[in-house]
């Protein structure tokens, strides 16, 4: 039981922030304003890259305390099956942390996190379903289901249990609080519940239950920022032709060599001063928070980060030669860094693959990108609407699967197949498992359970998910099988 001393204190410090509110008009707001703005970075750049702040933590920021108890909290509205922990949507939380990794933080009076590049750009694989995950930065997370953390976020302020009393209760089961703390978290509380319930209001059409939704290792790019800060530019919403824009997180290693190339699945961006600026607006910077020093940090670290190695049985050496061959023949034009057509744009007919992506890229975004920033250091000086998909280097190719921008092509011995044979002619596989599939060069389609949890279902008939396309001689897929086995030995190597 509290003494009446401490009782006294705490009703004395209930009156002093009171007294601020009265002083300050908004003391909370004052307080979260003009304090310690205080970004958490590190001097590692590795560090920096998985947890350090590039400016995604201050408006779009999540509280760090709430953050800390919502999955046990409410487990009940977690994913059937599911870690009571930010696992649980596909995040990587490292042993004796809370919050996983892909997220920093920043102090502004109470400290919050945000996503960093990580977030999206760092995965796992495992050699089978039984084997440990392996982590490997860089990669496009197959992982992350984002718009299942949003949707369990908006169903949490939804639920009647989640109160300022309820969600300090648990709070301070985790760390102590004084009455000032109590305080500010019952207003912190509720604006974060305001805060989620304006961005819902905003992305709505994005979580409508008819949508195809992103699945693990997959976000629309730029449709949320289109609702989002973008808003007043789309009053009446999206069209039809540009409203599913679902794309893989691309892997970013080994990036020196890909400075001047057109970059994002439609080539959109060339200037990597743009992609990278558009990559943290995209983490929930802001254009005043977004940190250029720290994003120009993380570009040099990335510039030099080698794409992983096959981890498994090494090829047979005179497979490889073999397959290399062939990739001279058929490939090297379009995928090599020495090729002639490296980086060259593929008009979206001639590719013949899912054209959702790229119809999301629309001429008045370009514009609107362009038009954008005049002045500033994230100026986007050199966005443009392309004509289709960009060819891109194969580097760390293993690690990358399922393919294609929409990730619908779970090997590349499927990639090989005509379409319409993708996959043994199946419409579905399973996604957001990691499991290597170390024969056929790709992911497993078929692991079903991991964990003991049922994996996601990628489903080829959904709009935005088709995996057409890249099929006939030009793409290999007539190749005899002995060729195609040897070009997947090669393509081991990579
Ligand atoms: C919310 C998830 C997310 C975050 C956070 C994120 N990215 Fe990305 N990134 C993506 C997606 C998705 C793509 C593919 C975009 C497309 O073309 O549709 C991408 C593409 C890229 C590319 C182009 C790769 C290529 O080969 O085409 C680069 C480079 C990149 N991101 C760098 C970054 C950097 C640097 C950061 C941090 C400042 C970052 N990203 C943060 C999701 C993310
Ligand atoms: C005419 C140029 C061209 C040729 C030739 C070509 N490709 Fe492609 N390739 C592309 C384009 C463009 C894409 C992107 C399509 C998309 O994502 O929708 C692509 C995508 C891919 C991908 C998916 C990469 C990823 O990160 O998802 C792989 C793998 C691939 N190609 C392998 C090959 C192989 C192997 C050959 C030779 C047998 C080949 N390609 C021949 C243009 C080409």
């Amino acid at each position: 039981m509290a003494s009446k001393g401490s009782r006294g204190k705490r009703i004395a410090l209930s009156l002093l922030a009171l007294l601020l509110v009265a002083a300050g008009g908004a003391a909370v707001y004052l307080l979260q304003r003009y304090p310690n703005d205080v970004p958490v970075t590190y001097e590692d750049a590795t560090q920096h890259f998985l947890r350090g702040s590039i400016g995604g933590d201050t408006d779009n920021g999540l509280p760090k305390r709430i953050m800390e108890v919502l999955p046990t909290l409410f487990a009940d509205l977690l994913p059937p099956g599911a870690p009571h922990d930010w696992t649980a949507f596909g995040f990587q939380v490292d042993p004796g942390e809370v919050i996983p990794l892909g997220f920093s933080e920043r102090t502004m009076r109470v400290p919050l996190v945000g996503m960093n590049c990580a977030l999206c750009h760092t995965g796992v694989v495992r050699a089978s379903a039984d084997a440990p995950p392996q982590r490997i930065l860089g990669m496009g997370s197959t992982t992350l289901d984002l718009e299942g953390f949003f949707g369990f976020l908006f169903k949490v302020v939804a639920d009647p249990r989640y109160t300022p009393e309820n969600l300090i209760a648990a709070m301070e089961a985790r760390a102590p609080m004084d009455a000032l703390d109590r305080f500010v978290y019952g207003k912190v509380v509720t604006r974060f519940k305001e805060g989620l319930e304006k961005r819902k209001a905003m992305l709505g059409a994005l979580f409508a239950p008819d949508r195809p939704g992103f699945g693990p290792g997959r976000v629309d790019t730029f449709n949320p920022y289109k609702l989002s800060t973008l808003g007043q530019h789309y009053p009446d919403g999206l069209t039809p032709e540009e409203a599913i824009g679902n794309a893989r997180y691309a892997s970013i290693w080994a990036q020196e060599k890909k400075k001047n190339r057109a970059l994002n699945w439609d080539g959109n961006a060339p200037r990597i001063e743009d992609r990278n600026a558009g990559a943290a607006f995209g983490a929930g910077a802001t254009h005043e928070s977004i940190d250029m020093a720290q994003i120009a940090r993380v570009q040099a670290w990335l510039e030099v980060l080698p794409a992983p190695k096959w981890p498994y049985a090494a090829p047979d050496p005179d497979e490889v030669a073999r397959g290399r061959a062939v990739f001279q023949a058929r490939c090297f034009d379009c995928h090599d860094d020495a090729g002639q057509r490296m980086g060259e744009i593929i008009p979206i007919d001639l590719i013949g693959t899912d054209r959702r992506r790229f119809d999301s890229y629309t001429p008045k975004l370009n514009q609107l990108f362009l038009d954008m920033g005049n002045g500033k250091p994230w100026d986007l000086q050199a966005m443009q609407k392309t004509a289709g998909y960009a060819n891109r280097p194969l580097d760390g190719l293993w690690a990358r699967g399922p393919y294609l921008h929409n990730g619908s092509v779970p090997t590349i011995w499927d990639l090989l197949t005509p379409a319409a044979e993708r996959n043994g002619g199946q419409p579905t596989f399973r996604v957001g498992h990691g499991v290597i599939n170390q024969n056929d060069l790709g992911i497993q389609a078929d692991v079903a359970t991991l964990d003991g949890r049922e994996t996601a279902v990628f489903d080829t008939r959904l709009a935005g998910n088709s995996n057409a396309g890249h099929t006939g001689p030009a793409y290999g897929t007539d190749l005899p099988d002995e060729d195609k086995k040897a070009l997947i030995a090669y393509l081991k190597t990579l």
